[in-house]
């Protein structure tokens, strides 16, 4: 925040306008813009306000810096690096957005013969997800990751309830699980039994046999997992589950460093959601629009047909940015991404793994997680990531996976140059120094940026949305 900012934080002031509207599209009066639509400057059709809009009133150059000092406050990766573990915060093609700005005027209930175009992205997107998958075919209409396990757990349901094993009301997620796992299968109406994990991080098998029997639905998993770790035993699982009557959901969330390498069909999945706002280049982190498509094994087709979850074709820009990210990569290099990513990540590993605690030492996928510094010397890893921002790199993922205390997760991305990673592993190692040398440094960090360490809870809950009171 600049400094005159500080002193001057109520723009408003009466009578100042930024706009005027022309006589010739209000009835008759010119108008600054807080006064349109009320008594003053009428709209036709009689639905004009009683009272006249309380915004600010503030000339045009102050609305333009505020947004534009708002939008300098955040950090994107447009900015910046961003190795938020699990959210694959990849570089976004800007051609992208001009793509997508071609079908700005699409209204989802045109006659279809109007939006062929459209109709054909679906198809081809259909085409391309399920060759990459291993799937059958996909349904669009979910609008995030979650709502796509929600859906797939739907389908899971209806397809025992259809062949009359009401009895299957289980689900198993593992301990390393994404938090929206074992929440969508509590809002499907199914009980989740926790499979353990293995101190190697990696699904326990024998943990699982047990709990295998006639009123397990099915599994949910990730692979890689929740630590970057590919499950090696995913075979066996896949031929456990489906002996005992039940189905594998995989959560495609991390499917960016399998891209073009393993499908999660041939592992012996079923069901299955893609984060297309994370592997196919729409950004993921800031609540912004997502699609979580489903793609079902060819005897669970039939169950896809039905909009039960939203209307029309869910989030099609973000269908579109996909459609032009996989085209604009083509087969060949599709192949690429997964394996950049993983290279990435590992090279940081193996870069830091005598600053940070690494608790599971094997090759990992596209991402790994550290557990707090070596030496930590009192410092936390919540000090760590707000250190980090002073020097301008957004934060890992902290404090997941809940396997580890200290945890830190770290996923870089295959779209990072040599020279960027080489520049976070640079910083990362001045902050393990400083923790030895100066941890109230790192206690009070972040320094230099608008906000230091906000209520995050308090923010998420009770957020404040409103300038005034
Ligand atoms: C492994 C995993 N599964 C599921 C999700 C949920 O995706 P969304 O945030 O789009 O609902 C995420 C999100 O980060 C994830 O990392």
């Amino acid at each position: 925040m600049k400094y005159y900012d500080k002193l001057i934080f109520e723009l408003s002031r009466p009578g100042r306008c930024g706009y005027s509207l022309p006589a010739s599209i209000l009835g008759g009066k010119e108008c600054a813009c807080s006064n349109v639509g009320s008594k003053e400057a009428p709209v036709s059709g009689g639905v004009w306000r009683e009272t006249p809009l309380t915004l600010p009133e503030v000339s045009e150059p102050d609305v333009v810096r505020h947004y534009t000092n708002l939008s300098q406050m955040n950090f994107g990766v447009d900015t910046g690096f961003y190795p938020l573990g699990s959210c694959t915060m990849k570089y976004n093609p800007k051609i992208n957005e001009e793509i997508v700005s071609a079908f700005n005027g699409l209204h989802p209930l045109q006659p279809e013969n109007t939006v062929k175009g459209a109709l054909e992205v679906l198809d081809f997107v259909d085409g391309a997800l399920a060759e990459i998958t291993g799937m059958k075919h996909f349904t669009f209409l979910p609008c995030a990751g979650a709502h796509g396990e929600l859906t797939g757990l739907m389908i899971m349901r209806e397809y025992h309830m259809r062949r009359g094993d009401t009895a299957r009301t289980k689900v198993i997620v593992p301990d390393s699980a994404h938090g929206t796992n074992p929440a969508s299968a509590a809002v499907c109406g199914l009980d989740i039994v926790v499979v353990k994990s293995r101190p190697d991080g990696l699904v326990d098998v024998e943990d699982l046999k047990p709990l295998l029997g006639p009123d397990v639905a099915g599994i949910m998993m990730t692979n890689p997992n929740t630590l970057g770790l590919f499950e090696r035993d995913i075979k066996e699982i896949a031929e456990l589950v489906h002996e005992c009557g039940g189905l594998l959901y995989y959560d495609g969330a991390n499917m960016n460093p399998l891209l073009g390498v393993v499908r999660p069909g041939d592992m012996g999945f079923d069901i299955m959601h893609l984060n297309l706002h994370k592997t196919f280049s729409t950004p993921h982190g800031g609540g912004g629009p997502g699609s979580g498509p489903v793609g079902v094994a060819e005897r669970l087709v039939p169950l896809l047909d039905v909009p039960r979850t939203s209307g029309f074709h869910g989030n099609f820009g973000i269908i579109l940015r996909a459609c032009a990210y996989i085209l604009m990569l083509g087969r060949e290099n599709v192949k690429m991404a997964g394996p950049l990513a993983t290279l990435s990540a590992n090279y940081i590993k193996e870069s830091l793994k005598d600053c940070f605690k690494l608790p599971i030492q094997t090759v990992c996928k596209h991402e790994f997680v550290f557990d707090g510094l070596a030496e930590p010397n009192g410092v936390t890893t919540l000090d760590v990531a707000k250190r980090l921002l002073d020097y301008g790199f957004h934060a890992p993922t902290i404090y997941f996976p809940l396997l580890f205390h200290q945890a830190l997760m770290i996923e870089p991305t295959e779209t990072e140059s040599l020279e960027t990673l080489d520049a976070f592993i640079e910083v990362m190692r001045v902050i393990a120094r400083e923790a030895a040398e100066n941890p109230e440094l790192l206690h009070t960090a972040p320094h230099n940026t608008p906000i230091g360490r906000p209520d995050e809870t308090g923010a998420a809950r009770q957020p404040v949305l409103k300038y005034t009171k």
